[in-house]
């Protein structure tokens, strides 16, 4: 039986999206799971992908970029704060010599509408001349954040740029970008866990679920 909360928002053509998931077997919306964690403040959310979906995926996101990497080097760039417990699986599903670095830029604020405008608000802490880059991000909705971070992190000239974002909602994008790996294609939802936040909230979930729409912002 389908007890999913129904989210009445999706785009058109979400519907391929979705068959995309299952065609792909990578799992999505109406694959089994229902609900997130059995505490009262998550009752009622809907998963969209199990944490052993997104194990799973990240895994394989992690041979495909160790076998485009063989022999190199690797600096991963996690944008923060989402991007956290996405880099954490993904550079230890990576098999390459690695360094991490992080950058925080500012967007969404608290409610779930961007502002438009994105902001470095923490640098680099070195320079990436030279080097292999992943920017992993959490999620690649208008590809505002990802157009300015490439842009900036182009002009310190690195050996090669690669992007891996766990979730993409192509039908949100205002700027022309695409990213290197792709754990999953999603219509067009306001999603939470697994990093991803609403007002801060939420990120601490084990499952990627889907935020009730006609939640205040
Ligand atoms: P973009 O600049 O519009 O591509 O947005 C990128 C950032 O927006 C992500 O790193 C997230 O922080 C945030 N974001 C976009 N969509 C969602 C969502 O569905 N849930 C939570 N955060 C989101």
């Amino acid at each position: 039986m389908d007890d999913r909360i129904v989210s009445g928002h999706e785009p058109e053509g979400a519907e391929n999206n979705l068959d995309l998931h299952r065609a792909t077997g990578s799992g999505g919306p109406g694959s089994g799971d229902t609900v997130c964690m059995a505490s009262t403040i998550y009752q009622g959310l809907e998963v969209l992908f199990s944490r052993q979906q997104i194990a799973e995926r990240v895994a394989q996101m992690g041979a495909q970029i160790t076998h485009d990497l063989e022999g190199e080097k690797l600096v991963m760039i996690g944008v923060l704060k989402g991007a956290a417990p996405f880099l954490a699986d993904l550079s230890r599903a990576i098999q390459v010599d690695a360094t991490f670095d992080f950058v925080a830029t500012s967007s969404y604020g608290k409610g779930q509408r961007s502002s438009g405008a994105v902001k470095l608000v923490k640098d680099l802490d070195h320079s990436i001349e030279g080097k292999n880059v992943l920017v992993v991000e959490d999620i690649l909705d208008t590809g505002l954040t990802l157009s300015y971070l490439r842009k900036i992190f182009m002009q310190q000239h690195p050996k090669s740029l690669r992007i891996a974002t766990l979730l993409d909602k192509p039908s949100r994008r205002i700027e022309k970008i695409d990213a290197d790996y792709v754990g999953f294609s999603i219509p067009n939802l306001f999603v939470i866990g697994y990093g991803m936040d609403y007002a801060e909230r939420y990120r601490n979930l084990p499952d990627i679920c889907i935020m009730p729409p006609g939640h205040p912002e």
